[in-house]
């Protein structure tokens, strides 16, 4: 049997290798800031409430996005397709600068989406709780546009898409 301090040391690793086997979709989340739109790639997402329509997804605490989401509480949130790994791959780093141009779309709001992903929801932010190391961040939804592409999937810390979707019998 493990020791109490053994226990505690492997917990979160544990927990981390466990939860490496849930399969989720990649998102971006958008936000134009003093000019430039800056992006960073989450799989928190998760659909929190149809009435009114509500999305939840969780930053670390000292994400550098925080303090954009504040400044201006309306911001884009693009789910991308299987093409799109190299956009989730360069907005995951940490030392990244603004997004490109031909990245982004604007809405007549200036709320900035990611050019051709698999699905655009334009958000404005309703709270934020501290918990543990993150932020969780709801936002109600004010529109939201799809495609039918193959969504790009991260499991097992590699980047996934589905072969066919289709159920199972
Ligand atoms: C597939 C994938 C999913 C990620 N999901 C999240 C997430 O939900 N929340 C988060 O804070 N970081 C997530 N990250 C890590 C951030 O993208 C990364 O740490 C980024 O550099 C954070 O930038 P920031 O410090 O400006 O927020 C994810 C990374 C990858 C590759």
């Amino acid at each position: 049997m493990k020791a109490t301090a053994d226990v505690a040391a492997s917990y979160p690793q544990d927990m981390v290798s466990a939860m490496a086997r849930l399969a989720a979709g990649v998102s971006v989340v958008t936000v134009k800031h003093r000019g430039a739109v800056w992006g960073v790639t989450i799989s928190s997402l998760i659909s929190l409430s149809l009435h009114p329509p509500m999305v939840l997804f969780s930053l670390h605490d000292h994400s550098s996005m925080l303090e954009r989401i504040d400044a201006t509480r309306h911001f884009g949130i693009s789910m991308l397709t299987a093409e799109q790994k190299d956009i989730a791959t360069e907005l995951a780093r940490g030392d990244r600068g603004p997004l490109p141009d031909h990245w982004v779309q604007c809405s007549n709001g200036e709320v900035p989406w990611i050019t051709g992903a698999l699905a655009q929801l334009q958000v404005r932010k309703t709270g934020a709780m501290t918990l543990g190391d993150h932020v969780a961040i709801t936002a109600q939804v004010v529109s939201s546009r799809w495609t039918d592409a193959a969504p790009l999937v991260y499991q097992l810390r590699g980047y996934r898409t589905l072969k066919e979707i289709s159920p199972i019998r």
